[in-house]
């Protein structure tokens, strides 16, 4: 893999770890592919990349782990996929809830429940009651997520509750939606070498530093998290503001 931004400086840079990673776990059927598999499997071998990669981000100390498991326009794939998904979404939260719970972990959820079939619909919500109080790593799972949803869910919510226009400000914009009380991400990974937001967290990503890379999500390892961490390190975030190296070298007025 080569990718500009994470490679190797003279000196490995102090890490510094985000609160919060959001990641879209892209190339799941190009891996099944370049294997002569079918689709299906890149998916089961991308679900059994998160498991080490949850474990790598409680490792790491990272606070908040979003993952794009499944998004609004997923739907428009062929049905047999589409089936295949759910069942191994399913199959997931059997096998994987209940150790993700010894380790502390809270899952939390966010897209729409509805138009999910009922049986993952009832798994879902047990998870996230089983794991509420956990606080180790809240693992959020964007499934059947969309994020031009997400805010046009918030403006109804908004409406119905009966705000003035005055009301709507961007903090209390920000409770309607479904990340609320969750930090924006400070760093988003996107793999497979796909350089776009598929509508994901459209709001949330503001100010958020991207790393994308070219690895597959079933191969993104461990290592692969690391070099994104170091890339994030070596990042200045401005949020609008001129540099703080700017800053120390601007005159003083007054
Ligand atoms: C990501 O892998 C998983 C989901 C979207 C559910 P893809 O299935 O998009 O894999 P590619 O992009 O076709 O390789
Ligand atoms: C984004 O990947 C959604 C998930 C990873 C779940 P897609 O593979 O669906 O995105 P596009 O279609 O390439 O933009
Ligand atoms: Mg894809």
């Amino acid at each position: 893999m080569s990718s500009r931004d994470g490679q190797q400086g003279e000196t490995a840079p102090q890490l510094r770890i985000p609160t919060h990673v959001a990641i879209i776990m892209d190339g799941n059927g190009r891996w099944a592919q370049a294997r002569g598999l079918p689709r299906l499997a890149g998916h089961r071998a991308g679900t059994e990349n998160l498991r080490r990669i949850i474990e790598a981000c409680v490792e790491f100390g990272i606070r908040y782990l979003t993952i794009y498991a499944f998004s609004t326009e997923n739907w428009a794939r062929p049905r047999d996929e589409v089936e295949g998904l759910m069942s191994i979404m399913e199959e997931v939260i059997d096998k994987e809830v209940p150790e993700l719970h010894r380790q502390g972990v809270q899952i939390r959820h966010i897209g729409a429940l509805e138009g999910v079939r009922p049986e993952l619909q009832r798994k879902i919500r047990e998870a996230i009651e089983l794991t509420r109080h956990n606080q180790r790593l809240v693992l959020v799972v964007a499934f059947n997520y969309g994020g031009r949803a997400e805010i046009v869910h918030a403006v109804r919510q908004i409406l119905a509750a009966g705000l003035k226009p005055e009301e709507v400000t961007e903090a209390i914009f920000a409770q309607y939606l479904y990340t609320a009380g969750i930090p924006d991400p400070d760093l988003v990974i996107r793999t497979s070498g796909e350089q776009r937001i598929s509508n994901f967290l459209l709001w949330q990503t503001a100010y958020s530093e991207w790393y994308f890379t070219p690895v597959y999500w079933p191969d993104f390892d461990k290592a692969e998290l690391r070099k994104a961490l170091e890339a994030y390190s070596r990042r200045e975030r401005r949020f609008g503001r001129v540099s703080a190296v700017d800053m120390s070298a601007a005159p003083r007025d007054g």
